[in-house]
């Protein structure tokens, strides 16, 4: 499933983010989010939201999945699904966690009923900060 296009594969990455979110660790906002980040190799990495007493030192699904592929070497991404209860959509910095490795991610977005939409991070993010806008080391 390297580039998904249709909505079968859509469904399929749904219902990993699906299962990802019952691992879900939110006992202070007790919104479980789940998701599944899908590698160009056809890899699935899975995330959940991981909460934390110390409020700040909590990470979303979708930084979790994108951190567990990136750590194992897997930098290509084609997709991500998340799951909510009721839709929502990720957060700034995992947005912009996303644009430093596919500025072009598909974001399918689901709640548990199966409603789900189809963006791209351009839509999510536009006019973004990314890599290129750096000065290269060459120019300091
Ligand atoms: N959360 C995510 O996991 N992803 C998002 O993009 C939005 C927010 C989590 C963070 C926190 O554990 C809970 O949802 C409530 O904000």
């Amino acid at each position: 499933m390297p580039d998904p296009k249709t909505s079968s594969q859509w469904i399929e990455l749904l219902k990993l983010a699906s299962e990802a979110r019952e691992f879900s660790y939110s006992p202070y906002s007790h919104y479980k989010v789940g998701a599944a980040l899908l590698t160009t190799t056809g890899k699935i990495y899975r995330g959940c939201n991981i909460e934390n007493a110390g409020y700040s030192s909590s990470v979303c699904a979708e930084r979790t999945a994108i951190f567990k592929a990136v750590s194992e070497g897997d930098l290509n991404f084609a997709a991500i699904a998340v799951v909510t209860i009721n839709g929502g959509a990720p957060c700034g910095v995992c947005r912009q966690v996303m644009r430093e490795f596919a500025p072009n991610l598909t974001i399918i977005i689901s709640d548990i009923e199966g409603h789900y939409q189809v963006l791209t991070l351009p839509d999510l993010l536009p006019h973004s900060f990314g890599p290129e806008n750096l000065p290269s080391i060459q120019n300091l």
